[in-house]
């Protein structure tokens, strides 16, 4: 019965690291697809003139990036380094071996949209904001990012 007891105990906080490791995976994404929806989808429509200029969606556009800025070195606990597969792009574990180096991208990412957001008044200001903003993006996804 003990012996039992220990072992329904040892599940259950097995399945509760599992559900974290998910969880915190899930959430990153989100947060990655809320910048990526802005940034892949509605600025380069404005940017090509498929779309007019919109001072709302840009505005919102940055604080969805100033938003990511503040929330990815929370989403990325040692814990969730092996967890499972779940879209086309997953995170490197270089991460977790350079975990010093991960953090000052994030930092310099959250300073160059401190950089560009005041920029992002006119479509002009805009295209100079949009290559601010890529150069954070593309500077970890190019050392962290793994597509499939
Ligand atoms: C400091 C690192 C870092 C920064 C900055 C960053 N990303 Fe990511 N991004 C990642 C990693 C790592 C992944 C892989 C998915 C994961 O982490 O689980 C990813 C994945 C993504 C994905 C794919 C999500 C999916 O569906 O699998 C999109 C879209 C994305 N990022 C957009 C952006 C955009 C747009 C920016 C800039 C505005 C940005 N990211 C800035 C690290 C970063």
């Amino acid at each position: 019965m003990f012996r039992l007891a220990a072992v329904v105990a040892a599940v259950t906080v097995m399945a509760t690291a599992v559900v974290a490791q998910t969880d915190v995976v899930a959430e990153r994404k989100s947060v990655m697809r809320e910048s990526g929806k802005y940034f892949y989808g509605a600025l380069p429509r404005m940017l090509r003139g498929e779309a007019p200029y919109d001072q709302a969606t840009v505005d919102a556009a940055f604080t969805a990036f100033a938003d990511s800025a503040k929330k990815i070195p929370g989403l990325y606990p040692e814990s969730s380094k092996n967890a499972p597969r779940t879209s086309d792009y997953s995170a490197s574990p270089k991460i977790w071996e350079n975990k010093a180096d991960f953090e000052a991208k994030v930092a310099a990412y959250g300073k160059s949209i401190e950089a560009a957001r005041p920029k992002a008044t006119s479509l002009d200001g805009l295209k100079e904001a949009h290559a601010l903003v890529r150069a954070g993006c593309d500077s970890c996804h190019d050392s962290y990012r793994v597509r499939h």
